[in-house]
């Protein structure tokens, strides 16, 4: 594809998406990080004497209407804080807008728009409209081919991949196209049944699969333990041993955890009991992996040469559930592997355990990011690169 980096920007008007979905609380940002990857891009543009436009999502508000509780404005007031250049917000862009050098201008919500959603083609040809070069920096919506995203970038004059969005698939085709062995991925999270397609596309990539939460649970009953009452899907334990043996069958592993912490209820208070993997009591939940386990996959990952992780290994936000997934943060900080990480609840742990400087690269996808394990291809890259092929 062509990158933003190629072409001449000066005095031309550069429209850019961004994916600045970012939580909102009383109007201010609670989650900078999507903002932070940003601005690089915005800087340069800026440098580079470009009209600079800039537009996102933000939440997933009903089309059509404006609705203030989805406004980017928090946003725009986060800008205006972190750039050295006017920022301000446009509710109504899209029959045309004055923008000067040295400014930034922000559209309102693009969702906010009727057609959005489903990539109508007379609202990406008024986006097009806009520019004379588009701009998709967005990865963590590159995934949905929505007019914003897809249907802009093939209308534009000139279309093209930003700085961040370069980097994104930069830093994952690395971690999977050619990794470095052994590859190891961590996939946590609460079910199985939304990590499938994942789980199966990793399955046969990597050397080591470690799984953690939910999903775990129902590899652990797979194994056929007893799982008492935690989160775990009866139904999908076959499938659990299917993959089990398909990683087997090509030289990997899914390891199943050896201990584990449990407690009797779902509670920031509930008491913790670490016990082996067979002595999970009826009404026991299991909430995390245990030591033994931790310390087994904290060598895995210390040897590894590739490691992706996406979702804690257990419930980290209560202090007593979360060793198994600080061990492994530790671990992947420790260890020399070129290390990806993305997700917003991975995203998370890794603030709480402050190693965000000791991970390689973090993606700032959530959907986008596991699409892109799934080996799936995201249609607003699809674009760019049809673009460059066929100008
Ligand atoms: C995300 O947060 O994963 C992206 O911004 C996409 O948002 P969406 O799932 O509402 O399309």
């Amino acid at each position: 594809v062509i990158t933003m980096d190629d072409l001449d920007l000066e005095g031309l008007r550069v429209l850019i998406r961004e994916d600045l979905n970012v939580p909102v609380k009383d109007g201010k940002v609670t989650s900078d990080a999507r903002i932070k990857a940003a601005i690089p891009t915005l800087q340069r543009a800026l440098e580079g004497g470009a009209k600079v436009m800039v537009m996102s999502h933000l939440g997933r508000p009903e089309e059509g209407v404006y609705d203030a509780q989805f406004s980017l404005q928090p946003v725009v007031d986060y800008l205006n804080d972190a750039l050295s250049v006017p920022v301000r917000l446009v509710k109504d862009y899209l029959d045309g807008v004055d923008v000067a050098a040295g400014e930034v201008v922000v559209f309102e919500n693009v969702r906010f728009n009727e057609g959005e959603k489903k990539n109508d083609d007379a609202l990406a040809q008024q986006l097009a409209a806009l520019c004379d070069v588009f701009v998709m920096d967005a990865f963590g919506t590159a995934h949905r081919a929505q007019a914003s995203t897809h249907g802009v970038a093939k209308y534009a004059d000139v279309a093209c991949a930003g700085p961040l969005l370069a980097a994104e698939l930069d830093a994952l085709g690395k971690a999977l196209a050619n990794p470095a062995r052994p590859l190891v991925a961590i996939v946590g999270g609460s079910k199985v049944s939304t990590k499938l397609t994942v789980l199966d596309a990793l399955s046969g990539v990597v050397d080591q699969l470690i799984v953690g939460g939910g999903i775990a649970n129902t590899f652990i009953a797979a194994a056929g333990h007893n799982v008492g009452k935690s989160l775990y899907e009866a139904d999908l334990t076959d499938e659990a041993q299917r993959l089990v043996q398909a990683a087997q069958a090509k030289g990997g592993d899914i390891p199943v955890p050896t201990d584990v912490v449990t407690g009797k209820e779902f509670s920031a208070t509930a008491v913790a009991q670490t016990k082996a993997v067979d002595a999970i009591a009826a009404d026991d939940m299991v909430f995390d992996i245990g030591p033994d386990t931790a310390a087994t996959f904290a060598k895995i990952l210390q040897n590894a040469g590739t490691i992706v992780w996406n979702g804690p290994v257990g419930v980290f936000e209560f202090d007593q559930f979360g060793a198994g997934t600080e061990a492994l943060a530790n671990a992947i900080a420790n260890s020399s592997a070129f290390s990806i990480a993305g997700g917003g609840d991975t995203l998370a742990a890794i603030d709480k355990y402050g190693i965000a400087d000791k991970i390689s690269y973090i993606s700032t996808g959530g959907g986008a990011f596991l699409e892109f394990l799934e080996g799936k291809q995201l249609p607003a890259v699809a674009i760019l690169e049809e673009r460059a092929e066929n100008g």
